[in-house]
């Protein structure tokens, strides 16, 4: 399956590829699809006026508007109503915090294998409804969320629970779908930040079984811009929060506060348009490139990959974390920036509780190389050299 992944006809997609520097930093942001460029170029020179109006050009702008509203639905296998489209992944979960309704004094339950994105929000819920937040976590070296280590959590005043479809430092897959149904049989609702999940597999939040999924284009070769899922059932537990004469029936309505920033939103379908028969042969793709750096680390006594050593692409996307004995993470980074292109970072990314309190690093956290399909195995092998050097 994977010959007939051609990465040289991808990375011609991409314009920001044709430099001398090499992306694995793309957990972070992935490069942008030149279509989704070339869009928001001709969306801005020619159709870019307030949305609603009855005269020519107009038409054109809420035209495309829409199909992109649609393209970004079909493609998560959602209902036209029951997405909205906004700035970031934590902008929405702060928009939705602000409107779930719980019942007061209700538990909830968060995890520590988060983004902090997927906590504060909760934070904020829990602050402002007076509830009592539960902590979920999967120890070393398993490190992954499952219905098993949930269960003990669960019970009659449980009314959420929130965590992510792969760790943005773990690279891990949890089975969201295991954990919806298990969640759904306590009678609470679940959350799913689906971020570092999307830009390697399909999404489907039908399948998935969720109430709320979210994630963020930037990441998936496009522009900045997110989109949130919340499911018809699930929005009985959203306030609309419009202005008072607009109307409340879809969760754009109810939650969008004017924030789906039009040239972005209209260049989704390239996206969608681009990935359409890829799925099969990046997943193999991803898994050609994922077991180099792998056999590397892992041939290393020195070196602890942080969550799975598997290179099996049924577990893990290509998002990997390690520590090296006796080498903080962030001189091995400066270190690779001064003899060499290649881009990849040391840090906690924003998953300072997982750092801190399930893994127990230093301050400089971790190295992640966070690799996608336009990566080639001649940047990872590359990489492997590289590491090979700093680390003699
Ligand atoms: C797993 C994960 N969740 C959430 C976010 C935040 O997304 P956004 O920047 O769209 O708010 C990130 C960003 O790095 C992330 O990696």
């Amino acid at each position: 399956m994977s010959e007939t992944f051609d990465v040289t006809a991808a990375r011609d997609r991409f314009p920001a590829l044709n430099q001398d520097q090499v992306f694995l930093d793309n957990a972070g942001g992935s490069q942008t699809l030149g279509d989704v460029i070339d869009s928001i170029t001709q969306y801005l020179s020619k159709t870019n006026v307030q949305l609603g109006a009855s005269y020519h050009t107009g038409k054109i702008s809420n035209t495309r508007y829409e199909e992109g509203y649609q393209a970004a639905a079909n493609y998560m296998n959602a209902g036209r109503d029951e997405i909205v489209l906004g700035g970031s992944t934590t902008q929405l979960f702060m928009n939705l915090s602000s409107a779930l309704k719980i019942p007061e004094g209700s538990e909830i339950i968060l995890s520590k294998m988060e983004h902090e994105t997927n906590v504060k929000p909760w934070l904020h819920l829990a602050d402002r409804l007076k509830l009592t937040v539960k902590w979920w976590e999967s120890p070393k070296p398993e490190l992954k969320l499952t219905p098993e280590n949930l269960k003990p959590l669960l019970g009659p005043k449980v009314k959420f629970v929130a965590c992510t479809h792969v760790s943005n430092i773990l690279g891990g897959i949890h089975d969201v779908k295991a954990i919806a149904d298990t969640v759904h049989e306590a009678g609470a609702l679940f959350c799913v930040d689906g971020v570092s999940f999307a830009p390697h597999r399909k999404v489907d939040v039908k399948a998935f079984g969720v109430d709320f999924y979210a994630f963020s284009w930037y990441k998936v070769y496009g522009p900045h811009i997110a989109v949130l899922y919340a499911s018809n059932a699930a929005q009985e537990y959203v306030k609309p929060l419009p202005h008072y004469f607009n109307s409340t029936k879809t969760l754009e309505d109810k939650l969008g506060f004017a924030a789906s920033n039009y040239e972005n939103v209209q260049s989704l379908p390239c996206i969608v348009d681009y990935l359409a028969d890829k799925s099969d042969a990046i997943v193999a793709h991803e898994e050609k490139l994922q077991t180099i750096l792998l056999e590397f680390l892992n041939s290393r006594k020195d070196i602890t990959v942080l969550g799975s050593t598997s290179s099996d692409s049924t577990v893990r996307v290509p998002t990997i974390s390690f520590v090296v004995k006796g080498k903080d993470s962030r001189e091995i980074v400066e270190q690779a920036d001064k003899i060499s292109n290649l881009g990849f970072r040391w840090g906690h990314f924003y998953s300072k509780r997982l750092c801190d309190e399930v893994l127990g690093l230093a301050p400089e956290g971790v190295v992640r190389v966070s690799m996608v399909h336009y990566n080639t195995e001649d940047e990872i092998q590359e990489l492997v050299e590289i590491l090979e050097k700093i680390l003699s």
